[in-house]
């Protein structure tokens, strides 16, 4: 099996503080070939943390399309490239539902970031409803195709698939499902072009399921929120 990509999306839990003991302790893990580790602290802090955690691999959870100049509260693609962030979430349902990111917008975002040689996180995932009246890969397709473009020769690309329903509510789909549904969408971005392209599970992934979901065939890594905010869950991947 190839390495796991790993990442920890901190949304807004963490203060400056926690997120540099966090940081610490992902600092000292010996170099692994098993897992990569990525973790997306809050905006505000990643100076501070790039800068003490020379090692460490940071991503953005979010960057703005209005570019710079007079665009106040925006954080420009310049500025990630700016501070040698290589890794940028794209599309996170919280961006979704808060700030009305659209998969338009995420295509746009897709665009942009890979103009600018940024890896990006693409997120993606079906609603409850669209769940039980089992619509799912008619839904995640819909949203593929309009976030990908056929034209386009797109360099590595990281696509996560998170339920909404499985973000922070403890559920999760059966392995069994998770895997189909990694499996499946390996399958339709075969009509596109990627140098490389890895397909990662996130929504509730803890300590009690991480080990079985990264055994599973389809799945290359997870994205995980809440649970990547303890030591105790930092610590299995060291
Ligand atoms: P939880 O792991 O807290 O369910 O959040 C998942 C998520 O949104 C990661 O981006």
């Amino acid at each position: 099996n190839t390495m796991k990509y790993i990442i920890f999306n901190w949304k807004s839990y963490l203060n400056l503080k926690e997120s540099i003991n966090l940081s610490k302790i992902i600092s000292r893990f010996k170099k692994s070939k098993k897992f990569k580790i990525i973790s997306a602290p809050n905006n505000f802090f990643h100076l501070a943390l790039s800068k003490n955690f020379k090692k460490n691999t940071y991503a953005t959870q979010n960057f703005d399309l209005d570019g710079r100049g007079a665009s106040t509260g925006s954080l420009d693609v310049s500025h990630l490239i700016e501070n040698k962030i290589k890794y940028t979430i794209i599309g996170h349902s919280e961006m979704r539902s808060n700030h009305g990111e659209t998969d338009k917008i995420v295509s746009n975002k897709l665009e942009a970031s890979i103009n600018n040689k940024l890896i990006p996180i693409v997120c993606i995932g079906e609603s409850l409803n669209i769940y039980k009246s089992k619509k799912t890969k008619n839904y995640l397709r819909s949203q593929i195709n309009t976030i990908f473009k056929r034209s386009q020769k797109y360099d590595q690309i990281i696509l996560a698939y998170e339920p909404l329903w499985s973000i922070g509510t403890g559920l999760t789909p059966e392995l069994s499902e998770i895997d189909d549904i990694c499996k499946f969408l390996t399958k339709i971005l075969e009509k596109y072009t990627f140098k490389k392209i890895n397909i990662l599970y996130g929504g509730s992934v803890n300590l009690s399921n991480i080990s079985e979901i990264l055994k599973l065939q389809f799945v290359n890594g997870v994205l995980v929120g809440s649970a990547s905010t303890k030591s105790s869950f930092i610590n299995y991947f060291k």
